[in-house]
């Protein structure tokens, strides 16, 4: 199947200078200054982020995996979105599951909280914005679970995952998901981590917010500790994230 949907939907295609950006580009050459404006990432990640969910996501329904698919952190429905697509055009009976707040953050815990990168609430959106994303395109809503991880997890998640897309930004959300997603993944279900940046693989200066979320690479590699399966980090531009793959 293609993937140039991904630069079609939303405003995911390359990042060109605005009109504003142009002109003071020309300017900054003018005084020969090397340096170049272009648009900052557009929503909740760039387009390599989308690029990675496809491949990842593809492989599991093409290979069959058996069990459902799930995003925890699903925010305004943009990576929902493209899973949606995945599943239509694969003609995938998969059905497809999307939790959140739609209040953005909870309350920090002291390790978040001394991580200075979240508050409490940030990314709070209503689910009707989902819904709309969903409406505009006319694509099938996914089930929406509404409320906090820690009271929708593990409870409302199906009894199969062959794929989950963990994008939880903290380190608490993330340790509560991680053992009851992976305990429901056959062998060959992936499950990929949003922002997970590890920076002595890829060293990036001034890197900050949410590109580097530290929580979740601890709370990710605190669980893989013990486990057989290794945690393999994703390029994407400016962005990262991680996948494994049940052993
Ligand atoms: C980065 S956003 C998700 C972005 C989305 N996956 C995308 O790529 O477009 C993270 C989401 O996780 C949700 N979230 C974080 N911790 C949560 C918790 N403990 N319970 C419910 N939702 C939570 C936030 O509300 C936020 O919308």
């Amino acid at each position: 199947m293609h993937n140039t949907f991904i630069a079609t939907t939303f405003d995911w295609d390359h990042r060109n200078p605005k009109d504003w950006q142009r002109f003071l580009n020309r300017v900054l050459r003018k005084f020969r200054i090397k340096a170049k404006l272009t648009p900052p990432q557009p929503g909740m990640a760039n387009v390599e982020i989308r690029m990675n969910l496809f491949h990842l996501l593809e492989q599991t329904v093409v290979h069959n995996v058996p069990g459902d698919v799930v995003e925890l952190g699903c925010n305004a429905g943009e990576s929902t979105i493209v899973m949606r697509i995945i599943l239509n055009t694969l003609a995938s009976g998969k059905q497809l599951h999307a939790y959140d707040s739609f209040e953005g953050l909870p309350k920090l815990q002291e390790t978040d909280h001394r991580d200075e990168v979240y508050s409490e609430g940030d990314m709070a959106v209503d689910d009707h914005v989902l819904i709309k994303n969903f409406d505009s395109l006319g694509l099938k809503l996914p089930h929406i679970h509404k409320g906090w991880f820690e009271d929708t997890i593990p409870e409302e998640l199906p009894e199969q995952i062959c794929f989950a897309l963990i994008d939880c930004d903290l380190y608490e959300g993330t340790k509560h998901v991680l053992p009851h997603v992976y305990e429901r993944m056959p062998a060959g279900a992936i499950g990929m981590i949003a922002v997970y940046y590890d920076e002595k693989l890829l060293p990036r200066k001034g890197l900050e917010g949410g590109y580097r979320s530290p929580g979740v690479k601890r709370a990710v590699d605190e669980f893989f500790a013990d486990k057989p399966e290794t945690v393999g980090m994703l390029y994407a531009n400016e962005n990262a994230c991680g996948y494994f793959r049940k052993l």
